[in-house]
C-alpha cells in the first residue's frame, strides 16, 4: 500500500467513524469560537469528565468574551478552583481582554490574530481555527501525536519540539477538504477513546486495518517518549491558626502575590523548609518539630505581628505541580500568650507532645498587611467556613480546610 492510500483511508474512515460515534459534549453544541476556546484551555492537561461540570459553571457565569473580560480575576479563579494550572484561567481572561480591546469583543477568523492571544499556543490556535472556523489547521497535542505515531509507525521522540512540528506537517496533509473541525476532533476522540496510552482497543478501531504499529505488533511500544525528570520535592509546613475573640471560629489565610506560581490565590500561611532540614519530615524526627514550630512562629509573627502557639499536627498532604511536589505538613495552632521560654520548659517536660514553641506574649490579634521578601504585599485575613467558599484556593489548601472544617 502506498503512503497516499494509507493516508486517504485514514482520513475517510476516521471522519465517518467520528460522525457516527462522537460524544455529545457541551462544547460541541455549536461553533461559537469563545465556547471552543474556553473548552480547549480547560481540556489542556485535564480529562473530559473532569472538565464538563466546570465548563457548564464557567459558561453560565461568563457566557461571552466581554463578560469574562470584565469579571474580577478572583471570580474567574474561583470558577477554576480544583482544575489546577491556574495560569490557564489568568491567561484566558487576559486573552479575553485583548479580544475586547483589539477586536471589539469578536474573536477574529484569523490565525495570526488568534495565535497572538495570551495563552494560545499552536495546539489551541489550530483547535480554534479548525473547530470554530473550519480552517485546515492542524491541532496536534499528545493524544494526536500518539495516534499518528502508531498509525504511521513514527519513531521520533514525541517529547522533542521538532517531532511535534513534523507531525503537524503530516496532520495538515490528512485533513479532508471542508472537514477540518470534525477531522481534528475525530483524531482527539480516537486518542481519548480507542488509541489510549496503555491499552489501545485495536479491535473496534476504525483504522486498525492499515495501522503500521498494529501490523508490526508495536502499538504498545509507540510513541517513543523520553521521560521528563521526576518532580523536585519541596518540604513545606503550614499552620491553621485559630482565631480568638471576635475571630473565634475563624482561621488565618493569606493571598499569594500577584505574580508567580498560584498568583493571587489564597492559602494557609506556610514556609518552605530548607533542603538540609528535610529529615524533619521523617516520622522519627519528633524533637525537631520544635525547631519547625519556631520557624513557623517567626514567620507568622514577622508577617502579621501575631504570636502563635502550635498545638498539634493535623495532616500531611502533597500537591503535585508539573515540576515540583510540595510535601506539606500541617499544624493547628492557637494564638499564644506564653513566652518562648515557657513553651521551651513545657516541651522539656512533656516529650510526648510535639514540643512546639510560640513566640512572645501577645495581646493584639489584629492582622496587618506585610511585604514578603519579593516586596510583594501579602494580604492576611481571618475567614469563616462560608468565606472559604468565596475565595479561590489551590486544591491542596482546599482539601486541608475541608478536612479541618468537616
Ligand atoms: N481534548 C482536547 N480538545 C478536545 C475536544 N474538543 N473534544 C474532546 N476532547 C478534547
Amino acid at each position: 500500500m502506498t503512503e497516499q492510500v494509507a493516508k486517504t483511508y485514514f482520513s475517510k474512515e476516521l471522519l465517518s467513524w467520528y460522525r457516527l460515534q462522537k460524544r455529545d459534549l457541551p462544547w460541541r453544541k455549536n461553533r461559537d469560537p469563545y465556547r471552543i476556546w474556553v473548552s480547549e484551555i480547560m481540556l489542556q492537561q485535564t480529562r473530559v469528565d473532569t472538565v464538563i461540570p466546570y465548563y457548564h459553571t464557567f459558561m453560565s457565569k461568563f457566557p461571552t468574551v466581554r463578560s469574562l473580560a470584565e469579571a474580577p480575576e478572583e471570580e474567574v479563579l474561583k470558577c477554576w478552583e480544583g482544575l489546577g494550572y491556574y495560569s490557564r484561567a489568568r491567561n484566558l481572561q487576559a486573552g479575553a481582554r485583548m479580544v475586547v480591546e483589539k477586536y471589539d469583543g469578536i474573536i477574529p477568523d484569523d490565525k495570526m490574530a488568534v495565535s497572538g492571544l495570551k495563552g494560545v499556543g499552536p495546539y489551541t490556535s489550530g483547535a480554534i481555527m479548525s473547530i470554530a472556523f473550519n480552517r485546515p489547521e492542524p491541532a496536534v497535542d499528545g493524544n494526536v501525536m500518539r495516534v499518528l505515531s502508531r498509525y504511521f509507525c513514527l519513531e521520533e521522540d514525541i517529547a522533542k519540539p521538532a517531532t511535534r512540528v513534523g507531525i503537524e506537517k503530516l496532520a495538515v496533509t490528512l485533513i479532508p477538504e471542508g472537514a477540518a473541525g470534525d477531522f481534528n476532533q475525530a483524531l482527539m476522540e480516537l486518542g481519548a477513546l480507542v488509541c489510549t496510552p496503555k491499552s489501545p482497543s485495536c479491535l473496534p478501531c476504525p483504522v486498525m486495518e492499515h495501522c503500521e504499529a498494529r501490523h508490526t505488533g508495536r502499538e504498545l511500544e509507540l510513541p517513543i517518549k523520553t521521560k521528563a525528570k521526576a518532580p523536585r520535592k519541596e518540604f513545606r509546613s503550614a499552620v491553621i491558626v485559630l482565631g480568638k475573640g471576635e475571630n473565634e471560629g475563624k482561621i488565618l489565610v493569606r493571598q499569594r502575590p500577584a505574580t508567580g506560581l498560584l498568583a493571587q490565590m489564597w492559602e494557609l500561611p506556610h514556609l518552605q523548609v530548607p533542603d538540609d532540614k528535610s529529615q524533619w519530615f521523617s516520622d522519627s524526627a519528633l524533637k525537631e518539630q520544635g525547631e519547625l514550630a519556631e520557624m513557623l512562629s517567626h514567620m507568622v509573627e514577622g508577617d502579621t505581628g501575631l504570636l502563635i502557639r502550635p498545638r498539634n499536627w493535623l495532616m500531611d498532604a502533597d500537591h503535585i505541580f508539573s515540576h515540583i511536589v510540595w510535601k506539606m505538613r500541617v499544624y493547628v495552632t492557637d494564638l499564644g500568650e506564653e513566652s518562648v521560654e515557657d513553651i521551651r520548659k513545657l516541651a522539656a517536660v512533656s516529650s510526648e507532645d510535639l514540643p512546639m514553641l510560640a513566640a512572645e506574649s501577645n495581646e493584639e490579634y489584629e492582622v496587618r498587611e506585610v511585604a514578603n521578601t519579593n516586596s510583594d504585599v501579602l494580604t492576611y485575613r481571618w475567614i469563616s467556613k462560608e468565606d472559604m467558599e468565596q475565595l479561590p484556593f489551590p486544591n491542596l489548601f482546599l482539601k486541608i480546610l475541608q478536612y479541618y472544617w468537616n
